[in-house]
């Protein structure tokens, strides 16, 4: 019997079928026919969640020698490790879309690319470190526990990895906060001063307003994203709007208040013009880190030539 898909032309039998997957829930492997924009949309996005926890190790590889006692320091190692150790899951799960990581580097170095708009802020005292831990750690566990959910299997079993290291992770920076907290007026108010620099950018990081996302109707249709932008950052305030509080940090918003209707905060203006600045190269630190990362990039290309000649010699033996 003729189904109605038999009758349509191949490619319009296949993406039907895959329509049909991804409205199930099914999971994409690599070998799965897909559309080319699919595979864009997540080429896009993965490789710019990798150069995200790449370039993330930056900020915090700046205390690591000035961290205040060697457990701290031990701590901070192992998170930074880490961060790189999930840069490299998240480049793994993007070739297997048919990019290569030198292809990936490019973009990153030519600007074709983005990564979070939060890593382009200084860290100017070891209260960030706690900020960036408790705040962006936290953030990044928002958006990465719903992404554990993504269509794409290899991007999902990436996040499941990631996610538990992370929670490590903001629980670490949530530490730091509290017992400076806990510390002099100096301390307390160089808490204070990381909560104010950090709050705004950390809900930047989920990307705008539902009703500004070019991204995200592809990014539903096709199950990449499980939850929008603004349902992730609702879940993140309303949830670390209380850890705050809890250890006598101000959240710096003046608009923020409980909305009982709603069972979560209502919160001031994002600044959109601050975000687009931000992820258009033009933020406090962009060119620092990107330099860094070319410079580095470029240091280290003999390890990457003696790993190539050692292959090729395993296989000529
Ligand atoms: N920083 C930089 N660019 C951002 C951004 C952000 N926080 N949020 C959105 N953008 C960009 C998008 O990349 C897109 O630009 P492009 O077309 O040039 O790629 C544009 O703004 C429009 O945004 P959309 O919402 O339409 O884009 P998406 O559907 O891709 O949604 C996202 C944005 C929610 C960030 C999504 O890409 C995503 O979930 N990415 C994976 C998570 C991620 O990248 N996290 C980064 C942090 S990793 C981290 O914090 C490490 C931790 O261990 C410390």
């Amino acid at each position: 019997m003729e189904t109605a898909q038999s009758t349509l032309p191949k490619e319009e039998m296949l993406l039907a079928k895959f329509e049909e997957k991804t409205a199930a829930g099914e999971a994409i492997e690599p070998r799965d026919w897909m559309p080319e924009a699919y595979r864009k949309h997540l080429i896009r996005q993965m490789s710019q969640h990798a150069h995200s926890e790449v370039i993330g190790m930056q900020p915090e590889g700046n205390w690591v020698t000035r961290a205040p006692s060697l457990r701290a320091r031990q701590i901070l190692l192992a998170k930074i490790q880490d961060e790189g150790g999930h840069g490299l899951y998240l480049y793994s799960a993007a070739e297997t879309l048919g990019i290569t990581r030198d292809e990936m580097i490019q973009q990153l170095h030519s600007g074709k690319a983005k990564y979070s708009n939060i890593f382009n802020y200084p860290s100017l005292t070891w209260a960030d470190i706690g900020a960036i831990g408790w705040l962006v750690d936290g953030a990044a566990i928002v958006n990465q526990v719903s992404l554990q959910r993504t269509s794409y299997a290899p991007y999902s079993r990436a996040m499941v990895r990631i996610c538990k290291e992370e929670s490590f992770h903001q629980r670490q920076g949530y530490e730091i906060m509290a017992t400076m907290m806990k510390g002099t007026a100096e301390q307390r108010e160089m808490a204070q001063d990381a909560m104010n620099r950090w709050w705004w950018p950390s809900l930047m990081m989920f990307g705008p307003h539902d009703t500004d996302s070019p991204h995200s109707a592809d990014a539903f249709r096709w199950k990449i994203k499980r939850h929008t932008n603004d349902e992730l950052r609702q879940k993140f305030i309303d949830k670390t709007v209380q850890q705050a509080e809890l250890i006598g940090l101000t959240v710096p918003d003046k608009d923020l208040r409980w909305n009982e209707a709603k069972q979560g905060y209502d919160y001031g203006k994002i600044d959109w013009e601050e975000f687009n600045r931000v992820i258009n190269g033009h933020g406090p630190c962009n060119k620092q880190r990107l330099s860094h990362h070319i410079r580095v990039h470029n240091e280290g290309a003999w390890v990457r030539e003696a790993a190539e000649a050692y292959k090729q010699k395993q296989k000529n033996n």
